[in-house]
């Protein structure tokens, strides 16, 4: 079993440079189900999440491999009859081929998607959305068996700015003659980089970023190369443990305007930004004051994936804090674990009061989803003495070798296996 083991204290001083968002890549590796030609992604870390979902390209007899960091697909030969289920059924992201498979092939049948235990995530807007396209939808044993024979563009008015639904719903109306409209589309960067992606090979998509998304059919997609947005989660993840442990970081290859919820909170706790297009340099006396409330939102609002590194920031805060978590409903496992640590969060429901503490002390943490990861391992670069942190694999979902990273800008961390 792989854990970290962290000693706590050192300040966070040097510079990083931030790959592409997994939550860009994964659907744009789905949406790569629609071309019959090559495509390369650039940049993409080998995070777990990201190989699984290759792992899916390559069940369905597509071609799907790294070379260097970039990934290759090629889907000319693939056959959605052969996709394997126990492998749909490990990530939530799996959802994403549905819609994509239905625009090309006509017919899907998935097990239901896997994730992170983060609450129920049901899949209902994706399923109203697709039935909104004219997809005959039966549920057999656990599967989701999708007829789209009869396809058509469709109006369709979302409930709630869902980010997986939007995607969805836009790969699958990629080739319906006439116009699909989503209204109350998700708003996130992702959402805009995956149909940059589906226009630079030939889509015709408008309005991404707004609430409102049109999707005018083409006939087919080619191939192409393309540069995903960098990961502003990842991103603010460094940004939020250097605050924390003081120093001064330099983050590359951050678009700064995709992550002011969460810059504009760091400046509120005393901590000096400079910022560029595509960088953000933060420096931090350690010192952390208490932000009265946060409240997770759809973007452009605070990401629900910030919550748990905020939260792990703020329990040394000077004053006490509020974090409300509006999207998920199980997002606050990792408390439990910081309060382990010294920390003093009670949570009641959606809401944690964080009542900053003096210090942290290292101890034994076990991650269990994985922001909470990075929350945990955030506090233990804090904590004064040794802490480890077990349940790495949820933390190598959506941060590539976490432990380099940190060791590059200073901290005491490493990874090791019990059984060595
Ligand atoms: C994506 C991100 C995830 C992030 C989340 C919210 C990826 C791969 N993952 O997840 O990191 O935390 O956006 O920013 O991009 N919902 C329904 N019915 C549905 C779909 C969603 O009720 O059919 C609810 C969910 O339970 C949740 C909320 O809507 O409460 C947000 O979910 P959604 O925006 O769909 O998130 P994901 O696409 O799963």
């Amino acid at each position: 079993m792989e854990y970290l083991r962290v000693i706590g204290g050192n300040k966070l001083d040097g510079r990083l440079k931030i790959a592409s968002a997994k939550n860009a890549v994964l659907p744009i590796i789905a949406g790569a189900l629609l071309s019959e030609e090559d495509i390369v992604i650039k940049n993409c870390p080998a995070l777990s999440d990201i190989t699984a979902m290759m792992k899916i390209i390559r069940s369905t007899g597509g071609r799907a491999e790294y070379e260097g960091n970039h990934i290759l697909i090629n889907c000319k030969d693939s056959n959605p009859a052969l996709i394997e289920s126990d492998l749909t059924g490990k990530i939530r992201s799996s959802i994403f081929i549905m819609g994509p498979i239905l625009a090309r092939f006509k017919h899907a049948a998935l097990s239901y998607p896997g994730g992170c235990e983060i609450g129920l995530r049901p899949i209902d807007l994706h399923i109203y959305g697709l039935k909104k396209l004219n997809v005959k939808i039966r549920e057999e044993n656990g599967h989701i068996i999708c007829d789209g024979s009869d396809m058509k563009s469709a109006e369709i008015d979302l409930d709630f700015p869902s980010v997986g639904a939007t995607e969805n719903i836009m790969m699958a109306a990629v080739f319906l003659s006439g116009k699909t409209t989503i209204r109350n589309a998700a708003r996130e960067p992702e959402i805009v980089d995956l149909a940059n992606f589906l226009n630079a090979l030939g889509g015709k998509i408008y309005g991404a970023g707004t609430d409102t998304l049109v999707v005018e059919g083409v006939k087919k997609l080619s191939g192409g190369e393309y540069t995903p947005v960098p990961d502003r989660i990842a991103g603010c993840t460094f940004l939020t443990a250097c605050a924390l442990t003081g120093g001064d970081v330099f983050l590359e290859n951050l678009r700064s305007d995709t992550i002011n919820a969460v810059t504009e909170k760091l400046v509120r706790t005393g901590c000096e930004l400079s910022r560029g297009y595509d960088y953000v340099r933060i420096r931090s006396s350690g010192k952390i004051k208490a932000i009265h409330k946060i409240e997770t939102q759809p973007y452009p609002g605070f990401p629900t994936d910030m919550q748990a590194p905020m939260t792990a920031m703020l329990t040394r805060a000077n004053g006490c804090s509020v974090m409300v978590e509006n999207l998920f409903e199980n997002r606050y496992k990792y408390t439990v674990q910081l309060n382990k640590m010294g920390a003093k969060i009670t949570v009641k429901d959606r809401i944690a009061v964080i009542k900053g503490v003096k210090k942290l002390h290292g101890t034994v943490v076990k991650s269990e989803d994985l922001r909470g990861g990075a929350a945990l391992v955030i506090a233990a670069l804090a904590a004064e003495g040794e802490s480890i942190v077990t349940g790495v694999n949820h933390i190598d979902r959506g941060y590539y070798k976490i432990e380099e990273d940190f060791r590059r800008l200073g901290a005491d961390i490493k990874r090791e296996n019990s059984s060595q």
